[in-house]
């Protein structure tokens, strides 16, 4: 079989290829060994080129996770050290996943759960792999649970910088303007529910329509408006300190194996590994991209874009005298300070809340895709039918998550790797994403791809010379996972 000849949709720019709308059959688009997948979705239709891929899981992985958790977690676990932890497991731990999760999607051509299985069939493994496939998709309902509350902070945002509430505000005006939306249950559970439907909207449609487009445009902007905000930044006396404090002059004393399990999950969380996302965008690439150099610049993009935005947070703390441990609400106490103060700030702001709200809706749409492709798989829903349940529950999900976290009764708060955690089920489920889930995730689909799945078939599917095979290898197969498992039984204190 070659790969060459006849993939519909493939080089059709005019038609981009919606994975809701299978395409006519992809006979030469046969998984690692050659052979054709039993039960395999020999419909699926592709992205319309290599750049449309690495576009949409950019999309995926630039969102709330660099912009709104990067500088909150780096706020609270002292700065530069967390920094460098975090550098460190996205180049060893992260670029090396995200070639497996690539790979596996590309050969398995299915939702997670589904290449999963069929990948172990294919190499004669136990089918049970499946199962990695299904944590993901638990996960993303969790996640998605509070990553929409988080989103609909940002519209709130938007809307509250068309009418330049935060003209001439000092610091205390804008926390309390913060305050003032997050202890509001109705508030928050409206805008979660604005965002919920608009994600649907999206999926019920089939995630490539239009999505490439949009991406296309979007995506440069903010970054233009991140750098912009930077430049900005540079002229506040704050701006020495935070790049300082950010990157220059880590204090590894702060380290503590809590703050060590934080970097690692957050480089999961932002490169949206370790529960199928990129798997799943992955089942929609062309045989002929090559993974490794896609791998890379999606993961150069979100670590550039966390950075942009560290950069742009910490110079407003220090130069306004705030803590940096600020909390979940970090990046609303800071930015609205520096658009408040600025030449053309209202309208500036406006558009960096909007389109930090649509970087939260590219990245909710990858993590419900799985969900719902898996579900149309299954043949017992049609795309709207699953996409209206799924999200029912994540909405559901969702509006616990704003209960427990704006209403008094029903406040709680816990202990968890020796940070105390205070917004009810909120940081129950952020805990349980980006400290176990997604980091277990990625073990799972590290080991494997390194070691369960036939190395040569791997190897060619991957595009590695034998060299940079045995690197990769190293890396997936045994520092992650090494890696991994002890910073998670380190931080769960099991030893
Ligand atoms: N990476 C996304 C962000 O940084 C969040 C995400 C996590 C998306 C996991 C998909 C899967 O905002």
């Amino acid at each position: 079989m070659s790969d060459s000849n006849d993939k519909p949709n493939a080089s059709d720019p005019a038609a981009p290829a919606a994975p809701a709308a299978p395409a006519t059959a992809m006979t030469d688009d046969a998984p690692v060994s050659g052979a054709a997948l039993p039960g395999s979705r020999a419909s699926q239709s592709l992205w319309s080129s290599r750049t449309a891929f690495v576009l949409a899981a950019t999309g995926s992985a630039v969102g709330l996770g660099n912009i709104w958790s990067f500088p909150y977690l780096a706020g609270e676990h002292g700065g530069g050290a967390f920094v460098m932890v975090y550098l460190v497991c996205v180049l060893l731990i992260g670029l090396p996943i995200m070639m497996a999760e690539i790979m596996l999607g590309r050969a398995g051509r299915g939702s997670p759960v589904h290449a999963m299985a069929a990948m172990a069939r294919l190499h004669n493994k136990q089918s049970a792999w499946q199962f990695v496939g299904v944590m993901g998709v638990i996960t993303a309902f969790i996640i998605l649970a509070f990553y929409s509350v988080v989103a609909g902070w940002m519209l709130a945002y938007a809307v509250r910088m068309v009418g330049g509430v935060f003209e001439g505000q000092l610091a205390d005006g804008v926390s309390g303007i913060a305050g003032r939306l997050t202890d509001d249950p109705e508030r928050m559970l409206a805008w979660h529910t604005i965002f919920m439907v608009m994600t649907a909207a999206v999926i019920a449609r089939g995630v490539e329509h239009g999505l490439e487009r949009f991406i296309r445009w979007f995506m440069p902007l903010l970054f233009v408006l991140l750098l912009g905000l930077v430049i900005y930044a540079t002229t506040t006396d704050g701006f020495l300190k935070a790049v300082n404090w950010l990157l220059l002059e880590p204090d590894f004393s702060q380290l503590t194996t809590g703050s060590v399990l934080a970097a690692m999950g957050q480089a999961f969380f932002s490169l949206s590994l370790g529960m199928g996302a990129i798997m799943m965008y992955g089942a929609y690439l062309p045989r002929d991209t090559n993974i490794p150099g896609a791998a890379a610049t999606i993961t150069v993009a979100d670590t550039l874009v966390a950075i942009l935005a560290g950069l742009a947070v910490f110079p407003i703390v220090f130069a306004n005298g705030m803590e940096p441990a600020q909390g979940t609400t970090l990046v609303l106490q800071t930015l609205p300070l520096a658009f408040g103060s600025m030449e053309g700030g209202t309208f500036i702001g406006t558009l960096f809340f909007a389109l930090l709200s649509i970087a939260a809706w590219t990245s909710a749409v990858s993590l419900i895709e799985p969900v719902v492709a898996w579900m149309v798989e299954s043949g017992r829903f049609t795309r709207v039918s699953a996409t209206t349940l799924a999200s029912a529950v994540i909405w559901f999900l969702g509006a616990m998550v704003v209960l427990t976290m704006a209403e008094p009764d029903f406040q709680f708060s816990f202990e968890f790797a020796g940070n105390t955690e205070s917004s009810g089920l909120f940081s129950v489920f952020e805990v349980a994403t980006y400290k176990i889930l997604l980091p277990l995730g990625g073990l799972l689909i590290a080991v494997f791809a390194a070691w369960v799945l036939s190395s040569d078939a791997v190897r060619k599917e991957l595009g590695l010379s034998d060299n940079l095979f045995f690197l990769w290898r190293s890396l997936a197969g045994l520092l992650a996972p090494l890696a991994v498992l002890i910073i998670l039984l380190g931080g769960l204190n099991a030893f």
